[in-house]
């Protein structure tokens, strides 16, 4: 069985973008791939100061929303970053491998630094070699990512390739980036050339998972669109990106194409449209939102579960980081 592993942050309340791009995506390859899923609370603190309270929570409630989304803790290793050491000590490894000009080139570490590079943490410019080493410390061959990540596993296969030729060794695989479906990429509803993000700081921006009705109904309301209706056919959401994203949000949601959604809806104005899609966002997300809610009335259920899940990551881990630091040159502890 091919073995995957992906992350996500936990510095906010998970998007529709994370759930559309990542999350969904992961449930159904638990059925036929060894998974392992981790709460990065590592690189949570790269990008801006977490108030170590609020860390906590936002740890929790993401494992909380990734199990409600139908992650299962019995058929795939879930855990926390930070409790499986292995991490910090092939990461270590790789920040001595990677490149600064490999690092340089990262477009994320751009758009995060924007002008203010100088004033950024270093964790934010080594965070890929921390990424590749949460992947490569499995030996995983897979994983399924938002469009956003590509360049990440690039350089996690630069990374394995260089380290494999240092040592002369062929010790670490390639692995493959999981780029899946028409929300592989969902955009802000403000503006329909950026990312939907967690952090940005515009809550109008994103849909959380956590929104009530009325919320997603406000936002869709006010997402901005352009004054035409929609197209017939794909052809014509060219140049519109606004209408692409909101067709594409809603061919994932109800399980078909844009082309599906167009030939139903094509020709109609925005306003009827934006109650369809409210409505197909309400009775999906309703569901996933009260499993978080049950979840986090017991704290201690969810940290025993995080416990085991870094327990089985660790047995998988630990041998590989040990084996790393004998092929480096470092003197076994036992
Ligand atoms: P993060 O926390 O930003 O996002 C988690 C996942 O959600 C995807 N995603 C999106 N997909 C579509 N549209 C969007 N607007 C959107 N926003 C986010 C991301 O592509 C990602 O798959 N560096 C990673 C976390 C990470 C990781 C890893 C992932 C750390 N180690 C190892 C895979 C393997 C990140 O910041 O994801």
């Amino acid at each position: 069985m091919q073995r995957v592993l992906s992350g996500i942050q936990p510095s906010g309340i998970p998007t529709l973008g994370n759930y559309l791009g990542a999350i969904r995506n992961w449930v159904p390859m638990q059925d036929d791939h060894e998974c392992l899923f981790c709460v990065v609370d590592l690189h949570a603190i790269t990008a801006v100061f977490q108030e170590p309270e609020v860390l906590r929570r936002q740890t929790r409630e993401m494992a909380a929303a990734l199990i409600a989304c139908g992650i299962d803790p019995d058929r795939c290793t879930l855990f926390v970053q930070s409790h499986v050491h292995a991490h910090h000590r092939l990461a270590w490894i790789f920040n001595n491998v990677v490149r600064m000009g490999w690092l340089n080139r990262m477009t994320q570490f751009k758009d995060k630094a924007g002008k203010d590079r100088e004033n950024v943490s270093a964790g934010l410019f080594i965070y890929p070699a921390l990424m590749a080493a949460d992947i490569l410390v499995y030996k995983a061959t897979k994983v399924p990512v938002g469009d956003d990540q590509k360049q990440h596993l690039e350089l996690t296969n630069d990374i394995a390739q260089k380290f494999n030729h240092d040592y002369g060794v062929d010790y670490f695989p390639q692995v493959e980036a999981l780029i899946q479906g028409v929300a592989a990429r969902v955009m802000s509803l403000r503006d329909g050339t950026k990312k939907m993000s967690k952090s940005d700081p515009s809550d109008q921006s994103r849909i959380n998972l956590t929104d009530d009705a009325d919320t997603i109904a406000n936002k869709i309301k006010r997402a901005k669109t352009d004054p035409e209706p929609l197209p017939e056919h794909v052809s014509g959401l060219e140049g519109r990106p606004e209408a692409r994203n909101l067709v594409g949000i809603l061919a994932a949601i109800t399980g078909t194409t844009p082309e599906g959604v167009l030939r139903e809806h094509g020709g109609q104005g925005f306003g009827s449209f934006k109650g369809v899609l409210t409505d197909a966002l309400v009775s999906h997300l309703e569901p996933i939102q009260k499993r978080m809610q049950h979840l986090l009335t017991d704290p201690n259920a969810l940290d025993l579960l995080l416990r085991k899940g870094a327990d089985r990551a660790s047995s998988i881990a630990d041998p590989i980081a040990d084996e790393v630091e004998r092929m480096v040159g470092f003197l076994p502890r036992r």
